[in-house]
């Protein structure tokens, strides 16, 4: 497990998105080799998605060859409504880069049999030869995707009603109005994710902070589903100063310790 500590928000944007960039560069993604990436939604994604954007423009990165699957979709809301993860990938990313739509991949939160659904989902990732590297942001309360305290840590693609945290945490995107936050979601489960060749958790904020120790300082729990990442033999946790306000020194020390090490990931 690899701990990559940077003083805020931006630098680890920064980090993120030059790691993405690297290891599609280093992959040579072709017609017959697809690089398989695995997408958050969420705040705290956003600015890597601007960076990629921008290294795109300027040509230093291409997504011709790049397949996406994203982790989660509500259930019930209209595929164009604002707050939709549709809505969300294709405004803050997947319209600025040159991605082709067919190798675009979100779950349908309102396919008429959502269990049939949640299964083709994993046949598709299958059919893509897996996930090269999975990129995913973590709730206060330790989950990823939709991956609830509680969610098995062997889980598949599946329905998720959402806790009453995540709900409350969502409700700043429907006019804060608990009311109108779904209740449930179509979510790749823990095991899913694990399956993939790489993950790179990115954790921002002092909220965030106690599920992070709670990640990498405590026992694997299904309470705090992100911890089965320890079990991951590439997980990269990808956190600002603030995030890591709840660890040991030892521990903070120890992986600052390594940063240049893990500056040469992104080739700097
Ligand atoms: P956030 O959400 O990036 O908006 O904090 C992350 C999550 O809940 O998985």
């Amino acid at each position: 497990m690899k701990l990559i500590i940077r003083e805020d928000y931006d630098k680890i944007s920064d980090f993120a998105a030059k790691y993405v960039r690297r290891q599609i560069q280093d992959f040579q993604p072709g017609p017959d080799k697809l690089f398989t990436l695995g997408l958050p939604t969420g705040s705290t994604p956003l600015a890597m998605y601007k960076k990629l954007i921008e290294f795109c423009k300027e040509g230093t990165v291409s997504f011709e060859y790049v397949v996406t699957f994203n982790m989660d979709e509500y259930v019930a809301l209209p595929r164009d409504h604002p707050e939709s993860y549709h809505s969300f990938m294709f405004n803050n990313f997947f319209r600025h880069i040159d991605i082709h739509p067919k190798n675009v991949h979100i779950l349908d939160g309102n396919a008429p049999d959502l269990d049939a659904e949640c299964a083709k989902y994993e046949e598709k990732i299958k059919e893509a030869g897996g996930i090269r590297l999975f990129i995913g942001g973590i709730g206060p309360d330790g989950h990823i995707a939709f991956n609830e305290p509680g969610s098995s840590l062997t889980s598949r693609t599946r329905i998720k009603t959402l806790a009453r945290d995540t709900i409350i945490a969502n409700a700043r995107f429907f006019d804060n109005d608990i009311s109108k936050v779904p209740t449930q979601a179509l979510t790749v489960g823990v095991g899913t994710v694990m399956d993939a060749h790489e993950v790179m958790i990115l954790i921002s904020g002092a909220g965030k902070a106690f599920a992070l120790h709670q990640a990498i300082e405590c026992g694997v729990s299904h309470m705090w589903t992100v911890s089965a990442f320890q079990m991951h033999p590439r997980t990269t946790f990808v956190a600002d100063e603030d995030a890591t306000l709840e660890l040991r020194v030892k521990t903070v020390r120890y992986f600052k310790g390594l940063m240049g090490t893990h500056l040469k990931l992104i080739g700097e």
